[in-house]
């Protein structure tokens, strides 16, 4: 199988979304978890091509695109724009939910209507970014090739560090990040921080 990965353009955006949902727990296909399939990627895929499209990259093979990795240079900057911009017109498209609504797409709701905040570490590690492969094109380096084109680029701006989040449940995720290179930053109730300082001119692990 040949995979290529190639800069983000707008025509991918609904395979962003598809993959967001097929790899959104913990790594799974978490299609039989929302009842509104573009909740997470509403959150988690859209506004990084929005905010920062010449950042997002996404892998390719004969079926189409398989994978991304999107981020952010800056994750304040992001998190005025998630206040200013992005998270109004969908807090109005979506109201809260009732408190006793215990749904996955209640709790994705509810965080789209929390306050963003960037994460604390976001000061000694600006940028932070997200990563999903379909299965098709899991285990076979291609994580390992599209991360290395993301921290190489983020480089090539001055970025000084990334960091990034995980739910403790995707092991797999974990033990890939720690080979890339990535330390713990800090353990939550949800899952983990890494982060990564990136030299200039220093190689990806
Ligand atoms: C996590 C993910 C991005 C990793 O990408 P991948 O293409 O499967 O990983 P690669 O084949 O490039 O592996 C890169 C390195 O990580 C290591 N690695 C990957 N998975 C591992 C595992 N389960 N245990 C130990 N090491 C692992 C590989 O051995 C490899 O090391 P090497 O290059 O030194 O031999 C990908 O599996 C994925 O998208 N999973 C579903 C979505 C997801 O969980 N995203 C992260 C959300 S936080």
């Amino acid at each position: 199988m040949t995979f290529v990965i190639r800069p983000y353009a707008p025509q991918d955006l609904p395979q962003l979304y598809y993959i967001c949902l097929l790899t959104g727990d913990s790594g799974a296909d978490a299609r039989a978890l929302y009842r509104d399939p573009d909740l997470l990627g509403h959150f988690y895929a859209a506004p990084y091509v929005r905010f920062e499209p010449d950042l997002a990259l996404v892998l390719s093979d004969a079926q189409g695109v398989c994978g991304y990795v999107l981020g952010c240079r800056d994750s304040q900057r992001f998190a005025d724009w998630m206040e200013g911009v992005w998270l109004p017109p969908l807090r109005r498209q979506y109201p809260l939910p009732s408190p006793d609504d215990t749904s996955r797409d209640a709790a994705l709701i509810r965080l789209i209507h929390q306050w963003y905040l960037p994460s604390r570490w976001a000061q000694e590690y600006p940028a932070h970014l997200h990563i999903d492969l379909l299965p098709r094109a899991q285990g076979q380096g291609q994580g390992r090739r599209l991360m290395q084109t993301f921290l190489e680029r983020l480089r090539q701006l001055g970025v000084p560090g990334v960091h990034l989040g995980v739910g403790q449940r995707n092991q797999r995720a974990i033990a890939f990040y720690q080979r890339m290179g990535f330390t713990l930053l800090e353990a939550h109730p949800w899952g983990f921080e890494y982060g990564m300082k990136l030299c200039p001119g220093s190689p990806a692990s």
